[in-house]
């Protein structure tokens, strides 16, 4: 997919503001300082689109773009950071499954980031395994692929995948990727594609058409 617009839409802190749209969404969430508003502007190309930190917490809001004027991507704040504040934490968390435990039909895939530098992490599974208990569709991305040596990264991602297999039949998708080097654009902006035109034939398969807001 080529990007010829990526725009600002709306950053939300409140759940029953979000758009009333039918326009497909894809979400990026992950925990604080993974990489989530980086890997947004790499796809996006755009430098500084979402906002990035080198300290954690810097997405506090729910912040919503228009890509090609078609789509939304959606960056939300991260969770599970032990140096983002207990009452922080919980704000953004309350935040974050609100958002995706809130039946939205739109919302096609959640792409849950994990730090390739290190050991599979308790709020990661935790956060997949909420997003598979309530059969929300996502894929796992892995991030910062540039920082480690090969053999630690080849490590990493196999004990993750190691440890997802102790509770799952199947894998997830799987991303390989680095803001800082453009590694994993190309594929994971087709497979984004793939799922829109998906959709696009269920919505005229049932009559719908598109709409921006209700
Ligand atoms: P919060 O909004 O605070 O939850 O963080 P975030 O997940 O949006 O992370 P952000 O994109 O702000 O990046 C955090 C830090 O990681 C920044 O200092 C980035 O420069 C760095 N970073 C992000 N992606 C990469 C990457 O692919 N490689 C390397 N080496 N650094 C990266
Ligand atoms: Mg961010």
């Amino acid at each position: 997919m080529e990007i010829k617009h990526a725009d600002f839409f709306c950053s939300y802190a409140d759940l029953k503001k979000l758009p009333e749209t039918n326009y497909p969404e894809f979400a990026f969430i992950g925990r604080s300082n993974v990489g989530k508003s980086s890997l947004i502007n790499m796809l996006l190309q755009r430098k500084n689109l979402a906002k990035t930190s080198s300290q954690p917490g810097k997405t506090r809001l729910i912040n919503y773009f228009l890509v090609n004027k078609n789509w939304f991507l959606v960056d939300l704040p991260g969770y599970g950071y032990a140096k983002v504040s207990k009452q922080e934490r919980q704000k953004f968390n309350k935040l974050i499954h609100g958002y995706l435990l809130g039946n939205r039909q739109n919302l096609l895939n959640t792409f849950v980031l994990v730090d390739s530098r290190i050991k599979p992490q308790n709020s990661d599974l935790e956060m997949i395994r909420t997003l598979g208990e309530n059969q929300i569709p996502f894929s796992i991305v892995f991030t910062k692929i540039d920082k480690p040596k090969k053999n630690e990264l080849n490590k990493n991602i196999e004990l993750f995948k190691k440890t997802l297999r102790q509770e799952w039949e199947e894998l997830p998708p799987m991303f390989l990727t680095s803001s800082e080097k453009k590694i994993g654009r190309k594929e994971i902006l087709t497979y984004i594609e793939d799922i829109i035109s998906q959709y696009k034939n269920f919505l005229s398969a049932n009559n719908e058409q598109f709409y921006l807001t209700k």
